[in-house]
C-alpha cells in the first residue's frame, strides 16, 4: 500500500469514527486485564485504570512473551491501588491495527496470565500470548515510563465518543457490556471509510 494511501486511510478512519477512549482494568479480582481482548482504531486511547493491587502495564513482543516490545511500545510504571482504584489512569494512543500485545511487569503476573491483546488475530491472541507467557524464563519491566501518558482518571468514564448515528455515549459506562458493540459499530463504519479512501486515493493516483 502506497503511502498516500495509508496517510488517507488513517486520517478517513480517525475523522470517520471519532476517536474512542477504551477503558481497560488493571486486576478487578486478581491477575487479569479486563477485557483481555478488544479492538482499537488508530486515533483511539486506551485507557489503563488500576482497580486492585499493584500492577502496570507494558506493550510486548508476540515472539517473546514478558518482555518489552522491541520497537515503539508503551510502560505505564507501577500504579498501586491498595485502597481503592489509583487515582491516575495511563492512556495510550493507538497508531495502527496491527495487534498489540500487553502485559504486566510484576513478580510473575505476566506468566500467570495478566496479559491482553489489541486488535487480535487467530495468531496473535489473548490465548496464544497467554500460552507462551506462561514458559517464559523472565518478566522484564522497561526501565521508566513511555509511550503514554499517566494523569488523573476522568470523572465518569463517559469518554467513548461514539461513531455518528450509532448507540448512545453513555453506553461506555460498564465496559465489559459497552466494548464490543463500540467496537462493532466503529468497524462498521470505519469499512465506509476505508471504501471512501480507497476511492479518494485512486481518484488522485
Ligand atoms: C478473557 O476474557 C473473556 C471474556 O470476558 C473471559 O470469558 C475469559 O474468562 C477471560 N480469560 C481469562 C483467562 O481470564
Ligand atoms: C509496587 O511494585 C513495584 C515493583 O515491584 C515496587 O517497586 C513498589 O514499591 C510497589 N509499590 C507499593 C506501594 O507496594
Ligand atoms: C504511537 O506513536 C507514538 C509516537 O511515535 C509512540 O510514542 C507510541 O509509543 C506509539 N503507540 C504505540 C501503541 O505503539
Amino acid at each position: 500500500m502506497s503511502s498516500t494511501i495509508r496517510l488517507l486511510l488513517a486520517s478517513a478512519l480517525a475523522v470517520q469514527a471519532g476517536a474512542a477512549t477504551i477503558k481497560i482494568e488493571s486486576g478487578p479480582g486478581g491477575l487479569v486485564f479486563s477485557p483481555n481482548e478488544t479492538k482499537a482504531a488508530v486515533g483511539d486511547v486506551l485507557e489503563f485504570h488500576f482497580v486492585a493491587g499493584n500492577h502496570s502495564v507494558v506493550q510486548g513482543d508476540f515472539d517473546n512473551a514478558c518482555h518489552p516490545a522491541t520497537t515503539g511500545g508503551f510502560y505505564s510504571g507501577y500504579l498501586p491501588a491498595l485502597n481503592g482504584e489509583n487515582p491516575n489512569v495511563f492512556s495510550v494512543t493507538i497508531n495502527s491495527t496491527e495487534p498489540v500485545a500487553f502485559y504486566c511487569s510484576q513478580g510473575k503476573h505476566c506468566q500467570d496470565g495478566m496479559v491482553g491483546v489489541i486488535n487480535p488475530t487467530n495468531a496473535m491472541s489473548f490465548a496464544t500470548y497467554a500460552a507462551a507467557a506462561k514458559s517464559a524464563t523472565q518478566n522484564v519491566a522497561p526501565p521508566a515510563v513511555f509511550g503514554g501518558t499517566v494523569g488523573p482518571a476522568p470523572k465518569e468514564t463517559s469518554s467513548t465518543v461514539s461513531p455518528s448515528g450509532t448507540a448512545s455515549p453513555t453506553t461506555s459506562v460498564t465496559p465489559s457490556t459497552s466494548t464490543k458493540p463500540n467496537g462493532a459499530g466503529i468497524i462498521s463504519v470505519s469499512c465506509g471509510a476505508i471504501v471512501a479512501a480507497v476511492g479518494f486515493a485512486l481518484f488522485l493516483a
